[in-house]
């Protein structure tokens, strides 16, 4: 069955290129990318994981852990991750799933047989410390992803998780935010000490909590 928002993240064991991981217990207290690609030895996966790796200390600034995974062996992940350093500049620093039974495939939907009934489709899964699953993209095979989208979408959510803020059409980091809902104006007083403009009742836009000095961070 597909995953929905808010689910818990099915827990599995897999072999990696960085050893055995129980996911639950290598996620710990941080937040988890897991992303599946068609398969090894393929151009566009080269360039995803040599730009992933390369923002390791992007992920690394957010408490966020990077897991990748296609249903090809280990050997392979292990010979094609030399071309990767080759190719693009980087080692590939995080783990790959050698899921060539496809057990982690299966118990989060990546094949998706219309489009290929042998190899998974390029899926996100965005995973908060709760364990609970915050976002899931779903990419063709030759689409590459954007994952300067995958960072803005971690920025928006641990902005939501520790502020009570929502983020805007188009949102960049330093943009001005939306005061969730459920915030009513008495508690958001308490919040929000830089104030926010009402447009709307329903429609609040406040100074990005962590920039602002005094709330977090220093502007
Ligand atoms: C790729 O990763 O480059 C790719 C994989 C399957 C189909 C098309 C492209």
């Amino acid at each position: 069955m597909a995953i929905r928002l808010g689910d818990e993240a099915p827990d599995f064991t897999a072999q990696t290129t960085q050893g055995e991981v129980k996911f639950h217990d290598w996620l710990g207290d941080s937040w988890g990318v897991l992303f599946s690609h068609p398969k090894d030895y393929t151009p566009v996966c080269t360039t995803e994981l040599g730009m992933a790796a390369k923002l390791k200390p992007e992920f690394d600034k957010r408490n966020v852990k990077v897991i990748g995974l296609s249903v090809d062996p280990l050997d392979s992940h292990q010979g094609w991750e030399k071309d990767i350093e080759e190719t693009q500049g980087t080692a590939v620093n995080f783990p790959m799933i050698a899921d060539s039974d496809k057990k982690v495939a299966d118990l989060y939907d990546m094949i998706h047989p219309n489009a290929s009934d042998t190899f998974t489709v390029r899926s996100v899964f965005i995973i908060g410390p709760d364990k609970k699953v915050k976002l899931t993209l779903t990419y063709p095979a030759s689409t590459g992803r954007n994952f300067d989208e995958i960072l803005r979408v971690i920025d928006s959510l641990q902005l939501t998780s520790k502020y009570s803020v929502a983020t805007p059409v188009n949102w960049k980091d330093g943009d001005d935010c939306i005061i969730v809902p459920a915030v009513t104006n008495e508690q958001a007083k308490e919040k929000f000490p830089a104030g926010w403009k009402e447009i709307k009742p329903y429609l609040r836009v406040t100074p990005q909590p962590n920039k602002v000095k005094g709330e977090g961070q220093s502007a």
